[in-house]
């Protein structure tokens, strides 16, 4: 390849920005106006939300699906439906976006952070095992960036130790594996409909579950009215509300026609891009456990081997790509364990476990490292591009190969 680098004062390889998202048009515009119109913007009188509860379980294969305002909401009624409090420890990956870990706090229980797999960059099965405790009472899989945590080995180990399933599903609508979206293969999961998200409104999210006392408990909790929902069970003072608005719901319902297509495609360029990557030492595209169907590749994540690629280091890459026209990113950059959000006692969340210190209980090598020197991330619509795009991003990893004497 010739030319230098563009961050070097060579001509980039792109000055054109990817696929934009999100994805519009006149079916968007047409559900937004006819909610508008109907005057009726609450789930309480109108018909959207339940319209696109309806789509959403069927399209998930999920018995229930109930929607809310972000997937941290969903997240927080998840874990009030399972009933979950003080004195409660739930597993969860301490490679990790930090909504899973606050839900997990706000309801008084307290996370026990374990490491990842460095193949997948998902909870580590083993480690899990290691970390069940008596107070264990459930684990909550993150599906990082559309790759699903190992089922399969994960509902054994709920099986034998009796406990609860959670699936952060955020990031991996169209995941599916044998055959199955994630999300519906536990006891109850989550969804995020966040604008950067595969299938977005805004801001919202959802909660599905195939277990009738679950979707009870969710729908209960889920604002004071339960939706009209479940028998009204009185209007107590201690629900919240996590209502999402019908006209969020009539944007949902639009979008989530395109979802099937937009998944296919990212998973067919991000096998593309996994033979380009494959190629050239020192970097991995990240592994999916037996058993995927489809990565839906709402990330796509590298291993980055630094030493292995001429000694360039993980941030000059970034910037390297980023100059190329590529838009890298270094993801989570620190495990979550270090957030201090977690080490200080804030006292607008009267009821933090005081076991605060017990958030690392093992060291976690592999998520340091992937936060360090190791992971990289491309965002979900730069695989939608066209596929001599995808040669593009080929292209300026060899360029920066080529050149990486000059960066090291
Ligand atoms: C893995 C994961 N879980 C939960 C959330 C929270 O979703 P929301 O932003 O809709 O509250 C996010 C948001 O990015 C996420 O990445």
């Amino acid at each position: 390849m010739t030319g230098d680098l563009a961050l070097l004062g060579g001509v980039p390889i792109r000055t054109e920005p990817f696929h934009t998202w999100p994805v519009i048009d006149d079916r968007d515009e047409q559900m937004l106006l006819e909610a508008l119109h109907s005057g009726r913007w609450s789930r309480w009188d109108g018909t959207y939300t339940r319209r696109f509860e309806e789509e959403f379980a069927r399209f998930t294969g999920a018995r229930y699906a109930l929607a809310v305002s972000s997937g941290t909401g969903a997240l927080e009624v998840a874990m009030r439906a399972l009933g979950l409090g003080a004195g409660d420890e739930v597993i969860a990956p301490a490679y990790s976006f930090t909504a899973p870990i606050a839900a997990i706090l706000s309801v008084g229980a307290l996370p026990v952070l374990v490491d990842v797999s460095p193949e997948s960059f998902c909870l580590d099965p083993t480690a899990t095992e290691h970390a069940i405790s008596p107070r264990t009472r459930a684990i909550l899989l993150l599906h990082l960036g559309g790759v699903p945590c190992d089922m399969d080995r994960f509902s054994r180990i709920a099986e034998q130790h009796d406990l609860r399933l959670i699936e952060d599903a955020a990031l991996a609508l169209g995941t599916r594996m044998h055959d199955r979206q994630v999300g519906t293969l536990g006891d109850i999961g989550i969804f995020s409909f966040q604008a950067e998200k595969n299938l977005a409104c805004g801001e919202g999210g959802a909660v599905v579950t195939n277990d009738d006392t679950l979707w009870h408990r969710a729908a209960e909790v889920h604002e004071y009215w339960n939706g009209h929902l479940v028998p009204h069970a009185g209007w107590t003072s201690r629900t919240l509300s996590y209502r999402i608005s019908e006209l969020q719901s009539a944007l949902l319902i639009s979008q989530l026609t395109r979802v099937e297509a937009q998944s296919d495609r990212r998973a067919r360029h991000g096998a593309l891009l996994d033979a380009r990557v494959h190629s050239l030492p020192g970097l991995r595209p990240v592994s999916v456990p037996v058993g995927t169907t489809r990565n839906t590749r709402s990330l796509y994540l590298l291993d980055y081997d630094a030493a292995t690629f001429g000694g360039v280091p993980k941030g000059r890459m970034i910037e390297a790509l980023q100059a190329e026209g590529v838009p890298a990113l270094p993801g989570y950059t620190h495990p979550i364990y270090e957030n201090p959000i977690f080490s200080s006692h804030d006292s607008s969340y009267p009821q933090l476990p005081v076991e605060l210190a017990q958030l690392r209980p093992e060291p976690c090598p592999v998520t340091e490292n992937l936060c360090g020197e190791r992971a990289i991330w491309l965002r979900q619509q730069t695989l939608l591009c066209e596929e001599w795009e995808i040669g593009q991003i080929g292209d300026a990893f060899e360029k920066i190969y080529e050149h990486r004497a000059r960066l090291a």
